[in-house]
């Protein structure tokens, strides 16, 4: 998940050419064009069966000394002619420039292209958002085509199958809680039967093997739609807030959580969950803090998903000002003390800067969340015909990917990695 070196088939080939195996397991899926490589040098002993052939094939009789005697005499086969592709008519005749220095030298071809990519991706840095409703059916959800409220008896399941299939194994849930069970407190949030910890108890059941993020904040069980215990004056409260959020990532924990996400972004709450964690004997539960969430609108379309908009006001008294920088190295360096496992940034593309921040300032593995206003963006620009939605999709992918990230929640997961797998986009 953190790893900083990756492989792709371009860099290994060398290693390929010289011990002779073919193309081996690279555990790549990464799109780069096959160039075999052409084992011409004598050096290379491939396989006395293959030489066999090549001398069957090649039935000359004449000995490398004769050979070499030819070609010091000046007598050798003829190669290929020299082309010199030629310039369309009008082409100025000049000079060339003078430059020690070309840098598309090194842009010339797919494979020295590939060589020298710096970023790569792959299915392995993906986390897929699965929103979940009681609904046995599945739900679309208008904003975000393609995205549905899953219903557990076979979308719910059969999405997973799906991802695991194309190399995504890890999976963050948001529940869509009935109104009748919200309240002001929102203690359905640590209900050990509720929809929650039911799916993380399906999921692991069938697919054993898969990594579960949890969302813990209070907003899908809030009356009010906050992330946290509003007061009678408007105040969010953060420490009463923090005390219900560990029994929530407890009871997250309890059902077979690997990791849960603070999104709720109270004071304190990475260091208070650490202790809950603990205390309950759930050391190996990684935390993973959501860092730097701005107050945006680019939530737009989630909020319609698990219908959470919060009932009054807005966020801004505890998600951070989308004009803030700095700000960011003061919640990097709270969560950072308090234990966080993995530091998230959110919304993704509009917030570069910010991961960039992040991942020079902190050794941990740092996360982005790709949110649903900027999926919706690009679904709606491709289904316009104004952008090419699966190519600006991995674009938008692959710069989160260079701007520091390890991981990238993401609603595009399943499709992107269908594409990384060669296996078109939808
Ligand atoms: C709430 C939460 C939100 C998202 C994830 N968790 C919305 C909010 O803060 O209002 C947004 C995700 C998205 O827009 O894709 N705890």
């Amino acid at each position: 998940m953190a790893s900083t070196v990756s492989f792709s088939p371009a860099n290994v080939q060398m290693l390929q050419a010289r011990s002779g195996h073919g193309h081996a397991a690279l555990g790549s899926c990464s799109a780069v064009p096959r160039a075999g490589p052409r084992l011409r040098s004598t050096a290379v002993r491939v396989s006395s069966e293959q030489e066999a052939a090549a001398a069957v094939r090649v039935p000359s009789g004449r000995t490398i000394e004769e050979c070499e005697a030819d070609a010091v005499a000046g007598r050798f086969p003829a190669p290929p002619p020299l082309v010199r592709p030629k310039a369309p008519e009008g082409t100025p005749e000049i000079r060339p420039l003078d430059m020690t220095k070309r840098p598309r030298r090194n842009r010339k071809s797919p494979a020295l292209r590939a060589a020298f990519q710096e970023t790569t991706i792959s299915p392995a840095n993906f986390v897929l958002p699965l929103f979940i409703h009681e609904g046995e059916d599945d739900a679309p959800i208008g904003a975000m085509p393609g995205c549905y409220r899953l219903g557990w008896r076979h979308g719910l399941l059969d999405e997973v199958y799906k991802a695991r299939d194309v190399g995504v194994n890890s999976f963050v849930l948001f529940p869509k809680v009935p109104d009748a069970l919200k309240t002001p407190t929102g203690d359905e949030a640590y209900n050990d039967n509720g929809l929650v910890p039911r799916t993380i108890r399906l999921l692991k059941d069938k697919f054993p093997d898969i990594v579960i993020y949890t969302d813990v904040a209070l907003d899908p069980y809030s009356s009010d739609g906050h992330d946290g215990i509003v007061r009678e004056d408007g105040v969010i409260m953060n420490d009463e807030t923090v005390y219900q959020l560990c029994k929530q990532a407890v009871s997250q924990a309890r059902a077979g959580a690997d990791v849960v996400s603070p999104s709720d972004m109270m004071d304190g709450r990475v260091g208070a969950l650490r202790a809950a964690l603990d205390a309950e004997g759930f050391h190996d539960v990684s935390i993973m803090s959501y860092t730097a969430k701005y107050a945006s609108s680019f939530y737009g379309p989630f909020r319609e998903a698990l219908d959470s908009n919060p009932r009054f006001g807005d966020k801004k008294t505890y998600q951070m000002n989308p004009a803030n920088y700095r700000e960011a190295l003061i919640e990097t360096a709270a969560d950072e003390a308090e234990g966080a496992d993995i530091l998230l940034v959110k919304p993704g593309l509009p917030y570069l800067d910010v991961i960039r921040l992040l991942r020079d300032n902190s050794a941990l593995p740092i996360a982005a969340y790709q949110v649903s206003g900027e999926y919706s963006m690009i679904k709606a620009g491709g289904a316009l015909g104004m952008i090419d939605e699966q190519k600006v999709m991995m674009e938008s992918l692959m710069c989160l990917r260079r701007a520091g990230t390890d991981i990238i929640l993401t609603y595009f997961a399943r499709q992107a990695a269908g594409v990384l797998c060669g296996m078109g986009s939808k």
